[in-house]
């Protein structure tokens, strides 16, 4: 089911169906760590500038034929590469996210340790994650947006390769 999902890089024309995914409520939900308002159109649109003016950030649309599936991209945070993605809601439990991070891993940024974060309950999003071969190290409280309350948080690590 992805079969032919690629990765290729955000082009301005993308922005309007991945707002239109990041307005999703019950993903919203889901990612917990939004911004304060993620249905606000200008906030959107500067960040998306932002993100692809920045040299240290690696984005990707996530395409399958003429399909805008979704996103994925690793941002530096602390001097250590964090991966994030988001798929629309009408894409999920079809393996995209695993797929997509599958090939993001493999052929667009291939630094390690790689880190990611997730809400604790986020289950689906740590699924992905271990399936990738990260593990779980650190867990902590902060913020969420979504929630409007203080909730638990995994920090995951994907390790240094073994050398052959
Ligand atoms: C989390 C998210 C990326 C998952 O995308 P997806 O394409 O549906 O994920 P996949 O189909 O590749 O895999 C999901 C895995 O989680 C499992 N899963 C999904 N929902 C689950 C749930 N509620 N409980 C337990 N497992 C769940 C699936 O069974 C699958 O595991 P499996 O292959 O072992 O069966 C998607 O829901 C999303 O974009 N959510 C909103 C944004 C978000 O949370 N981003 C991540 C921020 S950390």
């Amino acid at each position: 089911m992805t079969d032919g999902l690629t990765l290729r890089e955000v082009i301005e024309s993308d922005l309007a169906v991945l707002y239109e995914y990041e307005c999703e409520p019950e993903a919203i939900q889901m990612a917990a760590f939004t911004s304060e308002d993620p249905t606000n159109h200008d906030a959107f649109t500067a960040h998306w500038k932002m993100i692809l003016a920045a040299p240290t950030i690696i984005a990707r649309s996530i395409v399958q034929g003429d399909a805008i599936l979704g996103s994925i991209m690793s941002y530096e945070e602390s001097g250590c590469p964090e991966v994030t993605y988001w798929i629309g809601r009408k894409h999920w439990g079809r393996g995209v996210a695993t797929e997509a991070l599958t090939l993001f891993l493999q052929s667009v940024d291939t630094r390690r340790p790689m880190r990611a974060r997730a809400a604790k309950d986020n289950i689906a999003s740590i699924r992905v994650l271990e399936k990738c071969g990260f593990q779980v190290i650190q867990e902590t409280r902060g913020f969420a947006n979504a929630r409007g309350t203080e909730i638990e948080e995994l920090e995951l690590e994907l390790a240094e390769r073994e050398p052959d």
